[in-house]
């Protein structure tokens, strides 16, 4: 470790644990390794910690959907981050998650400082509440007609459709989504913190270069519109921590979220017996950088500085944004197969490649990133497998064969190759200032330098000629140690192309600009291709996958989107086909069912013998449309045990999902338990 170099801090905000990693998340942790990477290559005392975001409304509603504990749920998705992100080699000192003993620490602990501080306010509000589940409901949990655009089944904040924001209270016709009692509206207590006690701390800040120009203006606009209250306290159910003096209160996700950041820098100081204050301490010299999306900058540009202020901790030293993902000019989309996830995408390609389409294409800015699928896949293969790679594959065969592996005892063109070393300067600049896409722009100048120099010295020429010998073996030898210093300069963004070329040159993990000196009179060993090109049909699969998850899961038909977008199946056979048992239906009664989002329960009639069935229709129909109507159902299928109760067979419906789902009716002179044929 260098010394004198200064203590360094770098966060990627935690991910939520109610869904996979997909590419838009992919941005943040690969633009923060990629940073992260760079600084340990020059030996600076960087340390990169991140955490599952474990707590909130989302979590704990897709916890019920499943039928298990949020804990379980968490644990498990945790795992998953985890695994996603390390095949794509992002590398974190330590990952935690918010729900720990040491975020439960730090969170009262902050709270207990503000509000010592009285920088906590508490008063009543109105808020809407269950009269069944005896619950308030959180804007979540209640549905109803958008007030803006009439627009029906909108959630209690904002509006899907008219992209409207308001109170759950404005809501028309509003209902529980859990029992779907219309709500009353109550007084609650709730707790607030002052964020406009902070605002002449929070100008300072601000001002003095913390955050980008785009982010700066935002806040400038924020502090002419008033800096409100912010609401942290969350009523039972909720999952979550428990305010310690406010039983049945809980923070909000929001408040003990960006303290995961602390959470887990603790945990690794407790591993490697460090001392946290260096980093966190008011008086701490340290470097913290937080990178963040755009959409998050309000909680970190705000009320992160403002709390760590109020509660006696350092800020942050930088808050970077980057701008959002889109897919072929397109915001991510489930039906189009764009909304591709981490582990889609790495079952089809190599991470590596996306690593350097998103380095080519991000800039210090917060403009949105495009990954064009057809440029993703020119890119790659003429960057780094034509013009990188390209140089090794030209240059190793000769020495390996000719020269039992040895490369020449003297390079002559030091002018050249100090062309290349002398690069590292710019690249460097490049790589800190967030500039990636102008390093890589850097970097492949170089590489077609290279190229071209093999192209004119033409080692297959040689390899034919008398007397060129020790000709061959030089230009080879230059080829290969430009080759060396251009994945020197790629290290940190491909480090496992690093990896692989350092086997291949038999020479020690290389440092930030280890190229100054070249290898002379050196062994390397055998050549092993060190990338392959990306295949058409290795994106098209992988799009063609993204729209299968489409499919209905075996718990509800429709789960995750329109059902018309699942692909024809396996072919079965007639026979496979007359086992089926059809049969009329009378829906003798249909219910909610408690935590369940899209299931409604029926009770089927089928001529005298009756069935429990879960149909998740719920969205298409209310229980009253279908009591006393008649359906189509698979009499003969084995009973199921599903989250909520056993389900006795499956009533057929089309339609491409959501509202639009169709239960089959049957014409007239239909009776309950006939075939259908
Ligand atoms: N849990 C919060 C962050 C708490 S930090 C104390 C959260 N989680 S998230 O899973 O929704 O997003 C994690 C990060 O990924 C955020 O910085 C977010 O901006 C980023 N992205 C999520 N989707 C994205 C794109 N489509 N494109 C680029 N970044 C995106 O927010
Ligand atoms: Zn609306």
């Amino acid at each position: 470790m260098n010394e004198s170099a200064n203590k360094i801090l770098v966060t990627s905000a935690l991910p939520y644990a109610n869904g996979p990693i997909h590419l838009g998340h992919l941005v943040e942790y690969i633009q923060t390794d990629i940073w992260v990477r760079f600084q340990k290559m020059q030996d600076h005392d960087c340390i990169y910690v991140c955490a599952d975001d474990a707590h909130g409304t989302p979590i704990m509603i897709k916890a019920r959907e499943e039928g298990i504990p949020a804990q379980q749920l968490i644990e498990r998705i945790g795992q998953e981050h985890q695994r996603d992100f390390a095949d794509f080699h992002i590398e974190f000192d330590n990952y935690h998650s918010t729900h720990s003993d040491e975020n439960r620490y730090y969170s009262e602990l902050i709270y207990a400082r503000l509000k010592q501080s009285g920088h906590i306010a508490s008063r009543t509000v109105i808020d809407l509440y269950d009269p069944e589940q005896q619950m308030f409901l959180p804007d979540r949990f209640i549905k109803g007609e958008c007030p803006h655009c009439g627009a029906q089944d909108q959630y209690g904040d904002s509006c899907e459709e008219c992209g409207a924001t308001y109170t759950p209270a404005e809501l028309k016709n509003a209902r529980s989504a859990i029992s779907g009692a219309a709500p009353e509206k109550r007084e609650n207590l709730h707790y607030f913190f002052r964020l406009s006690n902070f605002e002449p701390i929070l100008r300072g800040w601000a001002s003095e270069g913390h955050v980008q120009k785009q982010i700066a203006r935002k806040l400038d606009e924020w502090f002419s519109t008033g800096l409100r209250e912010w609401d942290i306290s969350r009523d039972a159910p909720y999952w979550g921590f428990e305010i310690p003096d406010a039983p049945g209160k809980y923070f909000y996700v929001w408040l003990d979220a960006p303290i995961g950041y602390m959470a887990s820098y603790r945990q690794y100081c407790d591993r490697k017996g460090l001392d946290f204050d260096a980093i966190w301490g008011p008086e701490s010299q340290a470097e913290l950088y937080h990178f963040i999306g755009k959409d998050i900058a309000y909680f970190h540009t705000l009320f992160w500085p403002a709390m760590l202020h109020g509660a006696g901790f350092r800020k942050p030293t930088a808050v970077y944004c980057h701008g959002f993902l889109t897919v072929d000019g397109q915001k991510m989309s489930k039906s189009r197969g764009t909304f591709i996830k981490a582990r889609t995408y790495l079952d089809h390609l190599n991470p590596e490649y996306l690593r350097y389409y998103f380095a080519a294409k991000l800039g210090s800015g917060i403009d949105d990133i495009d990954l064009n699928l057809e440029d993703f896949m020119r890119r790659v293969n003429s960057d780094l497998v034509g013009k990188v790679v390209n140089i090794a594959s030209r240059c190793a065969g000769f020495i390996n064969k000719r020269y039992a592996g040895q490369l020449a005892e003297e390079i002559d063109e030091p002018e050249f190759y100090r062309e290349f070393t002398q690069a590292a300067k710019g690249i460097s600049k490049h790589y800190q200032g967030r500039e990636f896409g102008h390093a890589m722009r850097e970097i492949m100048t170089l590489a077609d330098r290279a190229n071209q120099y093999i192209d004119e010295q033409k080692p297959w020429v040689l390899a034919k000629q008398q007397g060129q010998e020790e000709h061959l073996q030089q230009v080879c030898s230059i080829g290969l140690n430009l080759f060396r210093i251009l994945v020197n300069f790629l290290k940190p963004v491909l480090p496992e192309l690093a990896n692989k070329s350092e086997q291949f040159l038999n020479i020690a993990p290389l440092h930030w600009n280890d190229g100054q000196n070249p290898l002379i009179g050196h062994t390397i060993n055998k050549f092993k291709p060190l990338m392959t090109r990306v295949e058409r049909k290795a994106i098209d699969a992988m799009i063609e996958d993204s729209s299968k998850h489409l499919a209905p899961t075996a718990n509800e038909p429709g789960a995750n989107g329109p059902l018309d977008q699942a692909p024809i199946g396996k072919t079965i056979s007639f026979e496979d086909f007359t086992k089926l048992d059809l049969r009329i239906a009378r829906i003798e009664k249909a219910e909610y069912v408690s935590g369940a989002d899209k299931l409604l329960r029926l009770t089927l009639d089928l001529g005298g013998e009756k069935r429990n069935v879960f149909a998740g229709i719920k969205a298409a129909y209310s229980v009253e449309d279908l009591e006393g109507r008649l359906t189509v159902m698979v009499a003969n299928l084995a009973p199921r045990k599903m989250r909520f109760g056993t389900s006795e067979g499956m009533v057929l419906a089309a339609g491409p999902g959501d509202k639009d789902i169709f239960l089959l009716k049957p014409d007239e002179g239909a009776e309950p338990g006939m075939r259908v044929k």
